[in-house]
């Protein structure tokens, strides 16, 4: 029976400060944990178990899913005091992955698609294992594969800094997308409780010495490995979920939202449960509410996600921002960012009456946790 195993271990240091109380994998994308998702697409393809491979903050992550009965799998937990890098963290998996195939998905990576396909690509093609990919305008992050022109097999897998295309002149690039339907054999490749990364360390050994294919996907891929990023995959994976079920109006709003008087809504938003949104609100296009978030008289909100447990009072206007969960952000304050810096609040941060907090062209402004922001002088110096 296939399983499953997620990656949920790294940093996330380039998403700081939203990953200093919350570790990446539990990063909401429209509302729910980034790798919550995962293991519902996982479990919709019939995987019934599934290890999640954590470190940094695995606690956090460990009372979040329990033993995965709520969401109606099982989950094991493998015990990595340090990271030990992507193959390292699955060899620690090994006895739960030993008798059959198994996906392995990068934990930080948004997906929507049906994973039985993947399965039956597997089947079809053999070899030791299936990488998804995706193509992109600039591989320069990822993983790219180097295929046989008329087939699915892939030549060669370079990681990050080995790809130099002639005259580094980066076009539209098949990239590694971070899913994998893995054989065990794999395990052999990996000596235990050794730090290693299977991009660079595994992947290419098995192309040489086994075979792997590569599974183009179809619909939404976004790695959320920085914010900018992770505003535009929530937007992305929440405008796939509205075609998808055809959904009200184009919005997907819980019924019990509480509405005083006019609101004015821009499609696409989703509201999550228990929001109270006051009179003469503007909300959206682009914006992701959460559970029990209040918002005061004449909100105008946009291009923004804003986690459970905020509160908003009257006369705000935030765009181009991510704000996390109980965030208490009062009257009259102005939170605004632009297309390449955004506005980031990590938990519990408050900001006082009639603050502006505009982002220059050149940086994003981001605040710890529990800061009380009461001021702020731009230092933009373009
Ligand atoms: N348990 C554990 N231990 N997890 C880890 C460790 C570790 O030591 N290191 C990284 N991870 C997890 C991260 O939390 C993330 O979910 C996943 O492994 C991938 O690590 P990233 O640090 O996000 O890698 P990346 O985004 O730079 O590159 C990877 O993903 C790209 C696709 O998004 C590579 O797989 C690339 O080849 C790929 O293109
Ligand atoms: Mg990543």
């Amino acid at each position: 029976m296939t399983k499953g195993i997620i990656l949920s271990g790294g940093w996330g240091t380039r998403l700081r400060p939203l990953t200093c109380t919350l570790p990446k994998g539990l990063i909401p994308v429209v509302n729910k944990p980034v790798i919550e998702r995962q293991i519902l697409l996982l479990k919709s393809a019939g995987v019934e178990e599934i290890v999640l491979a954590v470190s940094v903050m695995s606690d956090v992550i460990k009372n979040y899913f329990n033993d995965g009965k709520k969401l109606g799998v099982k989950i094991h937990y493998t015990d990595e005091r340090h990271p030990l890098g992507t193959a390292g963290a699955i060899k620690l998996a090994e006895k739960f992955l030993k008798d059959d195939n198994f996906f392995m998905l990068n934990g930080d990576v948004i997906i929507n698609f049906d994973f039985n396909e993947m399965v039956k690509a597997h089947k079809k093609y053999g070899g030791i294992g299936l990488i998804a990919s995706k193509i992109v305008d600039d591989p320069s992050r990822y993983g790219v594969l180097i295929v046989e022109e008329g087939s699915q097999k892939i030549l060669k897998f370079l990681e990050k800094s080995e790809y130099h295309p002639p005259g580094e002149n980066y076009g539209p690039t098949l990239i590694n997308a971070g899913v994998y339907l893995l054989e065990p054999e794999i395990f052999k490749y990996i000596e235990p409780e050794k730090k290693l990364s299977i991009e660079v360390g595994v992947f290419p050994k098995l192309i040489k010495e086994e075979s792997m294919f590569y599974y183009p996907i179809s619909g939404v891929w976004k790695d959320i490995g920085n914010p900018e990023e992770l505003l535009e995959g929530n937007i992305l994976l929440m405008n796939d979920i509205i075609s998808n079920f055809k959904s009200q109006n184009g919005n997907l709003i819980h019924k019990n939202l509480d509405v005083e008087g006019k609101l004015k809504i821009h499609p696409p938003v989703t509201i999550g449960e228990n929001v109270v949104i006051r009179k003469d609100c503007e909300i959206g296009p682009n914006v992701i509410i959460g559970d029990n978030v209040y918002i005061g008289n004449n909100v105008e909100i946009k291009d923004a996600v804003i986690y459970n447990e905020a509160y908003i009072s009257r006369d705000v206007k935030i765009e181009k921002a991510i704000i996390s969960d109980n965030c208490l952000i009062h009257d009259g304050a102005k939170l605004i960012g632009n297309n390449d810096n955004l506005i980031l609040l990590s938990s519990y941060v408050e900001v006082l009456e009639k603050v502006n907090l505009i982002a220059p062209s050149n940086s994003s402004i981001t605040v710890c946790h529990h800061e009380i922001v009461k001021e702020y002088t731009i230092k933009d110096k373009i």
